[in-house]
C-alpha cells in the first residue's frame, strides 16, 4: 500500500490558518500524561476519578490557548488497569455543555460504553464500572456525544488506558511508565495567529479531513524526549480528528512494532515506517544503542511533514537490552463457526453526505441485530473513488477483532493481531471476524475520522440473545 494513495493536494482555503506552523521552531520537553491515582485500597478493585473541565494550555511561550481536559487543562491521565480487575470510575462533567466518555477498544457492558446513548449533562456525573476482560493493550478514552465528538476531542478531551496482564509483566520489554514505556498521543491542530485553535471546519475539512498546521505530541509542540534506556517502548496513538499519519525515524532506522490496537503481536515486526489512521494504536520498540538522536517524523495524508518527537540520547544508559524474538500466541482466525455475514459500505456523497449502507446515523434506529457469542464476518468497503482520496477508519465498539483479508489478500503482519480500528483507502475492502461476547445492548460502529462520524457515518448494532 502506497501512502501517496491517501495524499490530498489541497488544504483548507481558510486564509486565517496559514501554514506558519511548519516552520515553528519552539520546542520543549515531552509532557507525559500522569498516571491516574487509584483510590481503592481493595485488592482487585481500581477506582479512578475523571473530571472534564475547561482550562488554558501554553503551547507556545506566553500564549495561552483555551482547551479542555480531564483532571487538567488538556488531555487526561493515563489509567493503568489489570486484566481481571474491577474498575469503577467517577466521571464528572464541569463543562458548560453535555459530553460522554467512551472507552475505545474496551470489551464492556453497553450501558458503560460511553457512546452517544450515555449522555453526561453539564454538571452531571456518571459511574461506569466493568471488569477488565481482555489482554494487555493500549486503549484510550474520549468523548462521543452525537455531533460533537470531533469538536470535544479537538479541544483536548482524550486519555490513555493501559491494560497489563501476566504476560505483559513477564515479557522482557520496557515497562516503566514515563521512563522507558512512553505514551505518544499524536494530534495535529490548526493554530490561528492569536494562539487559539478554535474548531471551525469548512466543508472541505469535513470531507478531506480537518488537517492541522502544528503537530502536538501529548499536547507538546514537536517536543524533545530525553532517552534514558537504550531500548524504549512507545505507545503511539493517532489521536487526531481525521489525519492519517505515517511515522518513521529521521535516520531511516528500523524499529519494531510489538502491539497493535488490542495487544501484542505474535512477534516483533521490524519496519521503518508505520501508518495509523485516527483511533489506531501501535506499540513500538526503538533501539537507541547506536547513540543516534534523531527524531520521529510524521507525514500526513494532508501532505504535511512534521518533526514529531526529537530524541535526545545524551543521558542514555546503555542497558544491554534485546528485542524479544516472540511475544504472545494469537490463534489463526477460525471462520468455521461463522453464523452470519454482513456488509458495511462507507460512502461519501456530494456535499458531505456520509453514509454507511446508505444510512446516516440515527440514534433511534438499530441498524444491525447481532447475536451474542456468535462469530460473524463483517465485510467493510470504502466505496469512495480514488479521485476523491478520502480514507475511512472503520471502528467497532465492544472489543477486539481480527482482520481476515484486505482486498482479497492476506493482511499485512501489522494487521494480524487484535484490532478495533481499520484503515480503508478508497476502493478497499476489509473482511473482519467479529464476535461480541457476554454482553447484550447497543453499541456503535463508525468511521473514526471524527468529522465523518459527526456527519453521520456511524451506525448502531444491538447485541441480542
Ligand atoms: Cu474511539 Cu466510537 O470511538
Ligand atoms: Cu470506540
Ligand atoms: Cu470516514
Amino acid at each position: 500500500m502506497l501512502f501517496s494513495q491517501g495524499t490530498v493536494s489541497e488544504q483548507s482555503s481558510d486564509p486565517a490558518t496559514g501554514t506558519q506552523a511548519n516552520v515553528i521552531s519552539y520546542t520543549e520537553e515531552l509532557r507525559i500524561p500522569p498516571l491516574a491515582v487509584n483510590t481503592s485500597n481493595e485488592e482487585g478493585i481500581a477506582k479512578f476519578s475523571l473530571i472534564a473541565g475547561e482550562g488554558e494550555t501554553e503551547f507556545y511561550p506566553g500564549v495561552f490557548t483555551e482547551t479542555i481536559g480531564y483532571n487538567g487543562a488538556l488531555l487526561g491521565p493515563t489509567l493503568k488497569v489489570f486484566k481481571g480487575e474491577r474498575v469503577e470510575i467517577t466521571v464528572e462533567n464541569t463543562l458548560s455543555e453535555a459530553t460522554t466518555l467512551h472507552w475505545h477498544g474496551m470489551h464492556l457492558p453497553a450501558e458503560f460504553d460511553g457512546g452517544p446513548y450515555q449522555v453526561l449533562e453539564a454538571g452531571g456525573s456518571w459511574f461506569p464500572q466493568f471488569t477488565i476482560d481482555q489482554q494487555a493493550a493500549t486503549l484510550w478514552y474520549h468523548p462521543h456525544l452525537m455531533g460533537k465528538t470531533a469538536e470535544q476531542v479537538y479541544q483536548g478531551l482524550a486519555g490513555l488506558v493501559i491494560i497489563e496482564d501476566e504476560i505483559s509483566q513477564a515479557l522482557p520489554i520496557p515497562k516503566e511508565y514515563g521512563v522507558d514505556d512512553i505514551p505518544l498521543v499524536f494530534q495535529d491542530r490548526r493554530f490561528f495567529r492569536d494562539g487559539t485553535f478554535d474548531y471551525k471546519p469548512l466543508m472541505p475539512d469535513v470531507m478531506m479531513g480537518y488537517f492541522g498546521n502544528t503537530m502536538l505530541v501529548n499536547g507538546s509542540v514537536s517536543p524533545t524526549f530525553p532517552v534514558v534506556k537504550s531500548i524504549t517502548r512507545f505507545r503511539v496513538l493517532n489521536g487526531s480528528n481525521s489525519t492519517v499519519m505515517r511515522y518513521s525515524l529521521s535516520d531511516g532506522k528500523v524499529f519494531h512494532q510489538i502491539a497493535s490496537d488490542g495487544g501484542f503481536l505474535t512477534a516483533p515486526i521490524p519496519m521503518w515506517q508505520i501508518i495509523l489512521s485516527p483511533g489506531e494504536r501501535a506499540e513500538l520498540l526503538i533501539d537507541f544503542s547506536d547513540g543516534e538522536s534523531g527524531s520521529m517524523v510524521v507525514e500526513t495524508n494532508g501532505g504535511a511533514t512534521y518533526t514529531g518527537v526529537i530524541f535526545d540520547t545524551e543521558q542514555m544508559e546503555p542497558v544491554p537490552n534485546e528485542i524479544p524474538a516472540a511475544l504472545v500466541d494469537i490463534p489463526e482466525p477460525d471462520t468455521s463457526a461463522v453464523t452470519g455475514v454482513r456488509q458495511f459500505v462507507m460512502s461519501t456523497g456530494m456535499g458531505g453526505n456520509f453514509t454507511i449502507n446508505g444510512n446516516k446515523m440515527d440514534i433511534s434506529r438499530v441498524d444491525e441485530h447481532v447475536p451474542v457469542n456468535e462469530y460473524e464476518i463483517w465485510e467493510v468497503v470504502n466505496a469512495g473513488m480514488g479521485m476523491m482520496n478520502i480514507p475511512h477508519s472503520f471502528h467497532i465498539h465492544d472489543g477486539q477483532f481480527r482482520a481476515l483479508d484486505v482486498n482479497g489478500r492476506d493482511p499485512d503482519d501489522t494487521m494480524k493481531g487484535w484490532k478495533d480500528t481499520f484503515l480503508l483507502w478508497p476502493g478497499d475492502t476489509i473482511r473482519i471476524l467479529v464476535r461480541f461476547e457476554e454482553y447484550t445492548g447497543k453499541y456503535m460502529y463508525h468511521c473514526h475520522l471524527l468529522e465523518h462520524e459527526d456527519s453521520g457515518m456511524m451506525g448502531v448494532f444491538e447485541v441480542v440473545e
